[in-house]
């Protein structure tokens, strides 16, 4: 995700500004900006690609010469990486800039609005209809400009404002997207995050969604949506940089783990407008999508694993045939494939090597292109006709968790829209599913929460050699996810296997005390599933039943369980991944393994 940093005070703010963007380059970027204010003017420099080019741009901030200014590292959503997208962003009077981090979901409309009443845009991101609404607003009271425009504004947001009416006076707004003010002695600042402000203070002010801060050199006042003063604690940092740029845990996984509900309701939110799916800019007409008569998904990893999850969800929805191909098989597969053809690639970085190649076979043999892609501007992304990107933020982790969740929501998401766009679905089914698809952040926020024996059960599975992770349909499909997890991180083989196939020569390894963890979270299959619990049982096996609160019928069945919310079979896999995730990681934890950057694993294979 972006990051934003300001400073107002009695140095010069340009070397302040960058030594603050440097300290947010671990939560990923693609451009960078800054812009201080001096003598009524804006010094406004942008790069794109790393911070040391802005070093360089700016002779390490003593090019932008003045005591006040705001910064910026953007991680691309809206407009592809480049300057002229890169923030901060000026009104076109050039008397205000802006830096924002989160998503502006009401961008399109406000857009139009402004440009009607004569606004120019400079950029394509969502951000800049922001400060064109503060020039808008604006009647000398910086304050009520601020607030005002806020009220415009629907999705997340931190922001950051300077204005050159009032050199040395800064505005921040909160919602929904983290912002902090540090307290200096004679200088303030805020930033995204602690690691920006820990070199200079340790005395901060956590801000709250709704409020607005004014920020001079000596004072920093907080006020509510009415323009009221709010009385804030302030809080000491104790945290060092390390813990900091975790978010406070101990690991970049777990951060993103508990990242996942944000990640999905950013990625399914600004795509559900008055109960209809938007695929911004992407959509298909019915007749494109009546003229698909077969979905080809590949990918590599856990992205080809959200495919064999989403799968379901789109031929029961769309009633199209779809299958899931390894970007590495599926390359070398000479695959009989048609102008009829939807490829959905998958790819959370958009530059692996195997996916891309296969994407270029798949289109050179007709095949339409649709990317879900958490990059902005990736090869993959460039490639596809279209693209709906997931918009989990960067993900630092090897081991991909908030990746897989987002591009499996999307699949989701794509697949009630298709049954919709073409009449396949009866109004009212659409209704329930839509309400369940909204309801998914909720959801995997009572995953979460449901999981607190997760770190107890898995000192069970530190010190096994093999685990078996079995179900069937939907589950099966979640079970290849849960066992890659545990796989990656605790280097302990880890198998899934459809429960239905046991009896056909895998159950021979099944032995007194062998760890089986049984996903009972499909109704239409429970029965069979429970059947296979009883199978293992009767040969020795240890079952932990990852299953629905109250399902008391397999409590007499399995040795351990892990409840998660019921939620439509449909789109169970997204839920019932997430114990699965915090099983593998909290397993890894107990045998001391390096779980953000495990042993021979790369975020990203950009080579064959
Ligand atoms: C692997 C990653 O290298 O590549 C996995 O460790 C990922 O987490 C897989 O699922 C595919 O990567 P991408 O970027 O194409 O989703």
């Amino acid at each position: 995700m972006c990051g934003i940093v300001g400073y107002t005070g009695s140095a010069q703010a340009g070397p302040i500004l960058l030594e603050g963007l440097k300290k947010l380059e671990y939560r990923g970027y693609d451009s960078a900006g800054i812009a201080v204010i001096n003598n009524g003017e804006i010094t406004l420099s942008k790069v794109t690609g790393r911070i040391d080019n802005l070093y360089e741009k700016t002779d390490g901030g003593r090019a932008a010469p003045g005591r006040a200014g705001i910064g910026h590292t953007r991680w691309a959503t809206h407009g592809m990486p480049t300057d002229y997208n890169a923030h901060p962003h000026l009104s076109n009077d050039g008397r205000f800039a802006i830096v924002h981090n989160g998503i502006i979901e009401n961008y399109a409309l406000l857009r139009e609005e402004l440009i009607e009443k004569g606004y120019h845009f400079e950029s394509e991101t969502d951000t800049e209809v922001v400060v064109h609404l503060i020039e808008m607003y604006y009647n000398g009271d910086l304050k009520r400009a601020v607030i005002r425009t806020c009220g415009r504004l629907q999705g997340s947001y931190a922001l950051g404002v300077a204005c050159t009416d009032e050199p040395e006076r800064l505005f921040a707004a909160r919602e929904s997207s983290p912002l902090i003010i540090g307290l200096g002695i004679g200088e303030n600042f805020f930033a995204s995050d602690v690691t920006a402000l820990v070199s200079y203070t340790r005395n901060a002010i956590y801000m709250e969604d709704g409020e607005f801060a004014e920020i001079t050199p000596d004072r920093v006042t907080v006020y509510d949506v009415t323009g009221s003063p709010v009385k804030k604690e302030v809080d000491r940092i104790t945290w060092d940089i390390q813990a900091a740029e975790k978010g406070g845990y101990p690991h970049f996984m777990l951060k993103e783990i508990m990242e996942q509900p944000g990640a999905v309701k950013a990625t399914l939110a600004p795509r559900i407008k008055d109960d209809e799916i938007v695929l911004d800019g992407q959509d298909f007409s019915a007749a494109e999508l009546l003229d698909i008569n077969k979905i080809l998904i590949t990918a590599c990893g856990s992205a080809y694993y959200a495919g064999c999850a989403g799968r379901f969800a789109i031929e029961k929805l769309f009633r199209v045939p779809v299958s899931v191909e390894l970007a590495s098989e599926l390359r070398y597969s000479d695959p009989i494939i048609d102008e009829h053809t939807l490829l959905i690639v998958i790819s959370q970085s958009g530059e692996t090597a195997d996916t891309i190649a296969a994407m270029k076979e798949c289109r050179s043999r007709g095949a339409k292109t649709l990317a879900i892609v958490n990059v902005v501007g990736s090869t993959v992304a460039k490639l596809a006709d279209r693209t709906i990107y997931t918009w989990a933020g960067p993900e630092i982790a090897v081991a991909t968790t908030k990746g897989y969740t987002t591009q499996l929501s999307v699949l989701y998401l794509f697949a009630l829209y298709a049954a919709r766009k073409t009449g396949r679905i009866e109004d009212g089914e659409y209704e329930h599913l839509l309400t369940t698809l909204k309801n998914l952040p909720k959801r995997l926020q009572e995953s979460i929460d449901l999981s607190s024996r997760i770190p107890k059960l898995a000192k069970r599975y530190a010190h096994t050699r093999s685990i078996f992770f079995i179900g069937r349909n939907t589950d099966a499909a979640a079970a290849l996810e849960g066992a890659l997890k545990m796989k990656e991180i605790s280097y302990i083989h880890a198998e899934s296997y459809p429960a239905g196939e046991l009896k056909h020569g895998t159950i021979a390894l099944i032995e007194d005390h062998q760890p089986v963890i049984a996903l009972c979270c499909n109704d239409s299959v429970m029965e069979k599933t429970m059947n296979n619990i009883i199978e293992v049982k009767a040969r020795g096996a240890d079952v932990l039943a990852v299953t629905f609160r109250k399902n008391d019928r397999i409590l007499s069945l399995a040795d351990e369980m892990i409840f998660v919310p019921k939620t439509d079979t449909v789109f169970a896999a997204i839920v019932e991944i997430i114990p699965l995730q915090l099983l593998a990681y909290y397993t890894a934890r107990e045998k001391g393994c390096d779980i953000d950057k495990p042993k021979n694993l790369a975020k990203s294979v950009t080579v064959e």
